[in-house]
């Protein structure tokens, strides 16, 4: 876990048996697709992928973090029936490069559907690689959320769709859809 603030602080000190209140689930998922699958996790990103691999029929995953020592549950991702690609940026294992760098390289003919999460550097990234090719592309934001219902506007981005609030409107968007 990476401990970012006083919310992961206090989780990452939690102790077998403490409990807690969680308010769950919000917001919107990814839409099921038909089709090629491609997904596509950066750093922190692969958790809410995870049904994915288990619910997308033979999906291929492309995982990438900065390097080896961040990469979380590998055991888990290959306990699904996924292909999966590790990528690192300073290639301490598997394919050299960030997510999207790879993705470019090892499928330059990809169409179908592309679901990811990650960082917003990671989207703007997809974004630019997938312009003008025959790719839907479905991503999940990462977001500082304050309510996480839809009230303190603290999430909100700017779409080609008006303001859109993470927590509640997404996290998933359709990638054509975001201004980045
Ligand atoms: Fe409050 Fe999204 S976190 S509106």
């Amino acid at each position: 876990m990476q401990v970012k603030g006083k919310g992961t602080k206090q989780l990452s000190s939690m102790q077998p048996g403490d409990t807690t209140d969680i308010l769950l689930p919000l917001g919107n998922g990814f839409p099921d697709t038909e089709g090629d699958c491609l997904i596509l996790a950066g750093g922190m990103g692969i958790a809410p992928v995870f049904s994915l691999l288990r619910s997308t029929e033979k999906p291929t995953l492309i995982y990438g973090a900065r390097t080896e020592s961040e990469l979380f549950a590998l055991d888990i991702i290959r306990e699904t029936n996924s292909e999966f690609i590790i990528s690192t940026d300073d290639g301490s294992t598997g394919e050299k490069g960030d997510v999207i760098s790879v993705f470019s390289r090892l499928f330059p003919d990809f169409h179908g559907n592309i679901l990811a999460c990650g960082p917003d550097a990671m989207i703007s990234s997809l974004r630019r690689a997938t312009e003008g090719k025959n790719v839907r592309a479905f991503v999940s934001l990462e977001a500082r959320m304050a309510c996480g219902v839809g009230a303190c506007s603290g999430c909100a981005i700017r779409t080609k769709n008006g303001m859109k609030r993470v927590c509640r409107d997404g996290p998933v968007f359709d990638i054509a859809e975001l201004i980045m």
